[in-house]
């Protein structure tokens, strides 16, 4: 019994702390967080970047995609360099910015820097199997 409540106040504060990290990382309002997961989540669920990039997108969506872009560089991938890291986010968030701008060849420009493979490759870790 006593043990349980020792974890569940272990849980407790894992939670909270968890949580404070990423009330801190976010950089709008809410509860809503950016962290790469979510921002993952949106993209292959959702098709977030899809929709930007092809100028469909409500106002919401190019706001939810641009605030995720924007906490791209402070996210701490779980692998890599810190120089690629922020060389491809920054390609990311620069691209995001053209488009919304409606620079001519931005939405290509937009597809470059969401290729899932070249970030991946350096920066997401593969589970063994799949
Ligand atoms: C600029 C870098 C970057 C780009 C571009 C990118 N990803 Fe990721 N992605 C990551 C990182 C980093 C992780 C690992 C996140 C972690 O484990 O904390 C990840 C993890 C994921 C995951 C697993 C999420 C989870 O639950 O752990 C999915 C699914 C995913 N990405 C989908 C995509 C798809 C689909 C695309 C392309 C359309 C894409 N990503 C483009 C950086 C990127």
């Amino acid at each position: 019994m006593q043990r349980a409540s020792i974890f569940a106040i272990l849980f407790l504060s894992g939670i909270a702390t968890i949580f404070a990290a990423n009330v801190s990382k976010a950089t709008a309002k809410g509860k809503q967080t950016y962290d790469t997961e979510s921002f993952m989540h949106a993209v292959k669920d959702d098709g977030l970047h899809t929709k930007v990039i092809k100028g469909e997108a409500t106002r919401k969506e190019q706001k939810l995609f641009s605030a995720f872009v924007n906490a791209m560089p402070n996210n701490k991938p779980p692998k890599g360099s810190a120089e690629s890291w922020a060389a491809l986010t920054n390609a990311l968030l620069q691209a995001t910015a053209n488009h919304r701008k409606g620079v001519a060849g931005s939405g290509e420009a937009l597809a470059a820097a969401m290729t899932c493979k070249a970030c991946h490759e350096n920066h997401k870790v593969y589970p063994p199997k799949e």
